[in-house]
């Protein structure tokens, strides 16, 4: 069944969710890095994995102000290595399709809590549609088979390192 976007009662209930589900989803990219046994599709996990780290690490400051950050990180972290089980069961294209089909939901989740954001937080929720665009873009140029998946989150993370060095 495809995924459809959650609603959060308050702006801090929404950024809570994402900035957990960056942390385990760190875990989860990594988990799936470790035993995908083809190396290019190993890498690509990896490039995940680095993209929800970063795309964490350009949110928590923000966690802290807002006082949402997860009171048991590592639980967080282990849960993102649980939850690989489910995708490290299946055929790797199917992953892909999964991943094209219910990521959008994603997407509107975020799109909706830009729209909440303080103004101040505005650059950090259009990261996390961004980070989430650029890994659907992923998911469908894999699946395509014909260009290279791992560009869009090339570029993700190039940005990511130009916005750093501007700050
Ligand atoms: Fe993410």
């Amino acid at each position: 069944m495809t995924a459809s976007a959650r609603s959060f009662a308050s702006f801090e209930a929404a950024f809570a969710k994402a900035f957990e589900e960056e942390i385990s989803g760190e875990t989860f990219f990594a988990a799936l890095a470790e035993t995908e046994p083809a190396p290019r599709r190993a890498a690509l996990w990896h490039k995940l994995a680095v993209i929800e780290n970063r795309t964490d690490a350009a949110l928590r400051g923000f966690a802290t102000e807002f006082g949402v950050s997860p009171a048991d990180e590592t639980a967080v972290q282990l849960s993102g290595r649980a939850e690989a089980a489910d995708w490290q069961a299946l055929p790797f294209l199917e992953v892909m399709a999964i991943m094209d089909r219910d990521y959008p939901a994603y997407v509107v989740e975020f799109t909706n809590l830009l729209d909440r954001a303080p103004e101040a937080a505005k650059p950090a929720a259009q990261l996390l549609i961004d980070h989430e665009i650029a890994i659907i873009a992923m998911a469908r140029a894999e699946l395509s088979g014909k260009e290279d998946p791992a560009a869009p989150l090339d570029a993700y993370l190039a940005r990511l390192a130009g916005a750093a060095d501007g700050l």
